[in-house]
């Protein structure tokens, strides 16, 4: 698997177990290295590949676009090159900004993408580079135990006494890491193809998420305030879509399991990082 450094590739390295995994973070695979690339995986000759590596950085995307096509477009080019040649399954991981956010209903598989930022456009350039008979998982929000994300966040700040601010006009599914990596597992075994929107259940404002946050840890969710996009200082480079929330329309028609309601997977990830 590529990415196996990050956030989500680090809960799928764990998930995949026993089965045996190669796991290639950043230091030991440059996806945008195509003869790296080609090289690595055709050594590792593996069944199924993982590709969690990405340039995840939203607003580096915009002032850094070229670097996010190689990542985020070429790189997924490649990896499939490589799994075409050995014959691998690959599954990769694509986002919510593939979607413009205007739509007031959650966005299915079947939407047309129309991505307002860098970031989304680049990932959505890497969607076009899947085999048929290979997956796209969409997914959105991320929390974890591994890296920076908006759990730990809220959690810093209810250790401290600073304000708690946070937009109350973007919504969309928070979805666990660990969670995630299951059904990742399940892609792999079974070899699915196609394009799935995988989240948690359980769509919020990121300030409704903060005080579900703070609930989870014990701390009074009313020390978080509502502020709308336009009222942060200064304002983030890239646009973020104001509605994210992903219907796992595939899933549910095809008779799949859905991941639980985020809330219930929030107090083990809290205990986890506390
Ligand atoms: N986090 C979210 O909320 C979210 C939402 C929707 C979709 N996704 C998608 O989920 C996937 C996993 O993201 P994540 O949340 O686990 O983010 P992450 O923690 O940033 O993981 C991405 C990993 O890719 C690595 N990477 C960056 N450039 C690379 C390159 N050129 N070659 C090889 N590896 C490289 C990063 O290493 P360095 O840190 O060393 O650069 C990092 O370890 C990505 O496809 C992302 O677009 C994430």
């Amino acid at each position: 698997m590529t990415g196996a450094g990050g956030m989500v590739g680090r809960e799928v390295v764990e998930v995949l177990q026993p089965h045996e995994v190669i796991a290639l973070d950043h230091a030991a695979l440059d996806v945008g290295d195509r003869d790296a690339v080609l090289g690595a995986i055709g050594v590792a000759h593996p069944d199924a590949i993982v590709h969690c590596a990405a340039m995840t950085a939203v607003d580096a995307c915009e002032s850094e676009p070229d670097k996010a096509f190689l990542v985020n477009a070429l790189g997924v080019r490649f990896v499939m090159e490589a799994a075409r040649r050995t014959g691998a399954y690959m599954v990769t991981l694509s986002t919510d900004y593939v979607f413009d956010g205007s739509q007031s209903e959650p966005y299915h598989e079947w939407d047309t993408p129309n991505p307002a930022s860098v970031y989304g456009q680049s990932k959505l350039a890497g969607e076009f580079e899947i085999d048929l008979e290979c997956a796209v998982v969409r997914t959105s929000w991320v929390i974890g135990r591994y890296g920076a994300n908006m759990a730990k966040t809220v959690l810093r700040l209810a250790a401290g006494d600073s304000p708690m601010r946070f937009v109350d006009d973007q919504r969309g599914c928070p979805t666990v890491a660990a969670d995630l990596a299951t059904v990742l597992r399940t892609f792999v075994v079974e070899r699915l193809p196609g394009t799935w929107h995988v989240t948690n259940q359980g769509a919020v404002s990121w300030f409704e998420f903060a005080g579900e946050v703070l609930r989870a840890a014990g701390h009074d969710p009313a020390r978080v305030e509502p502020i709308s996009t336009a009222d942060l200082d200064p304002p983030r480079p890239a646009p973020r879509p104001a509605n994210s929330v992903l219907d796992n329309r595939a899933l549910r028609l095809a008779g799949r399991p859905l991941l639980p309601d985020f809330r219930e997977s929030l107090p083990a990830l809290v205990r986890a990082v506390r």
